[in-house]
């Protein structure tokens, strides 16, 4: 019996829903490249293509667009956003309200149709805690606005500038779905055992806060915050490393390459708040750890991921990096729901083995 730390390595599953080349950098979503889809569409219909295959038909987009403006939360739940202590934080809030969402709507099988209601609750959840927090009314999607301008607007109160907009699109759409991460396997095997599709998210939900996988973007703020400024950086990284510690926004199990999103995310930031001081130091600090991670790991092929200029993009729209994760939580809750429905076409419940290495044959003694 051969054990894979980690799972490295190990196929668990075919899938037709995206493909990691971690030699080349490259993501493909349904055979789309990755790059192209958040330059081309619509977050709308790269959910509808994660999750049918192909893009809708111009007549079935529109009713699919009004879909995303679903989302609204009952008396009830309004009152326990508010009720809910300060110190809660969101990832644990939003999946407090799905568990009180979790009716017999989400029961199995899950439907594109079910899920479509609990990702448009998601936006709808974050920013009435955000506004309940700093004693503002909570706001509901408005018909006119997308998915993406709705959550700024639900957030802020007012209109966003289409250029956010624009950036937390491509964001979303570079982040919607990535294989089987911890969160998406985590809602696989969840949903291998026919559980309601809301428990299935809520699981993927607590793999994802962790502060190695999704929890990671706010960190990587308070270590340039650390770091301060370029002149500083070389030591500051330096003496981590040897410390053993890790830098948060670097390192991938499958990409050995820059992680293909960190790139496309760095121009985005770059287009919008290129002459920023903040993006001008994320740029050469990432250059400064990426030489003395070849120096200090020198067989270890790490690079840029995804999560180091997450940091950047939400930062360029104005999010506090309380939002950091939960907005990350938004986008992947379409890739949990993509695998959820691949999952469930074919169903088997997911149970690996372990080798055991304890002791045997102990007796109990009589004394
Ligand atoms: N900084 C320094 N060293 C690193 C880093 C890093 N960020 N990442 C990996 N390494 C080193 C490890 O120390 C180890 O070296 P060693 O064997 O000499 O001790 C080697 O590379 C292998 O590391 P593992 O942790 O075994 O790699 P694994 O594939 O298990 O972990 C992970 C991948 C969790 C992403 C890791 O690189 C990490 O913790 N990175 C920092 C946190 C982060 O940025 N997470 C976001 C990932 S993207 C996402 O989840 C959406």
């Amino acid at each position: 019996m051969r054990v894979n730390p980690g799972l490295d390595g190990v196929v668990v599953t075919d899938t037709e829903i995206s493909e990691i080349d971690g030699q080349a950098g490259t993501l493909i979503y349904r055979g789309w490249n990755v790059d192209e889809l958040a330059v081309r569409h619509t977050f709308e219909e790269v959910v509808y293509l994660l999750w049918n295959g192909e893009f809708p038909e111009p007549s079935e987009l529109d009713r699919w667009r009004r879909k995303f403006g679903s989302g609204c939360l009952s008396d009830r739940q309004r009152q326990m956003i508010r009720l809910l202590s300060p110190e809660i934080d969101m990832i644990s809030v939003i999946r407090t309200i799905l568990s009180s969402l979790g009716d017999s709507s989400f029961l199995w099988p899950p439907t594109a149709e079910k899920g479509i209601k609990l990702l448009a609750a998601i936006p709808v959840i974050i920013a009435a805690r955000t506004r309940s927090l700093q004693g503002k009314t909570m706001l509901e999607p408005r018909e006119d606005l997308s998915f993406a301008a709705n959550y700024l607007y639900m957030l802020k109160g007012t209109e966003p500038l289409p250029a956010h907009v624009k950036a937390l699109e491509a964001y979303w759409i570079l982040t919607a779905e990535h294989g089987l991460n911890a969160s998406t396997f985590t809602a696989r095997v969840a949903a291998s055992t026919e559980t309601d599709l809301a428990s299935a998210v809520i699981a993927a939900l607590s793999a994802l806060k962790g502060p190695i996988h999704g929890g990671a973007p706010s960190h990587v703020d308070d270590m340039l915050d650390k770091i301060g400024s370029v002149e500083r950086a070389e030591s500051w990284i330096r003496e981590r490393l040897l410390g053993g510690e890790k830098l948060m926004g670097f390192g991938h199990r499958i990409y050995k390459t820059t992680d293909p999103r960190a790139e496309a995310l760095r121009e985005v930031v770059r287009a919008g708040a290129g002459e920023e001081p903040w993006f001008q130091l994320a740029v050469e600090v990432e250059k400064i750890a990426l030489a003395v991670l070849r120096e200090v790991k020198p067989n270890r092929q790490i690079h840029t991921n995804v999560e180091y200029y997450t940091a950047a993009i939400l930062k360029a729209i104005e999010l506090p990096r309380e939002l950091y994760t939960p907005t990350f939580a938004v986008s992947r809750t379409a890739g949990w729901i993509a695998h959820i429905l691949e999952q469930a076409a074919n169903n088997r419940i997911i149970r690996p083995s372990s080798r055991y290495i304890g002791p045997k044959n102990e007796r109990i003694r009589n004394n």
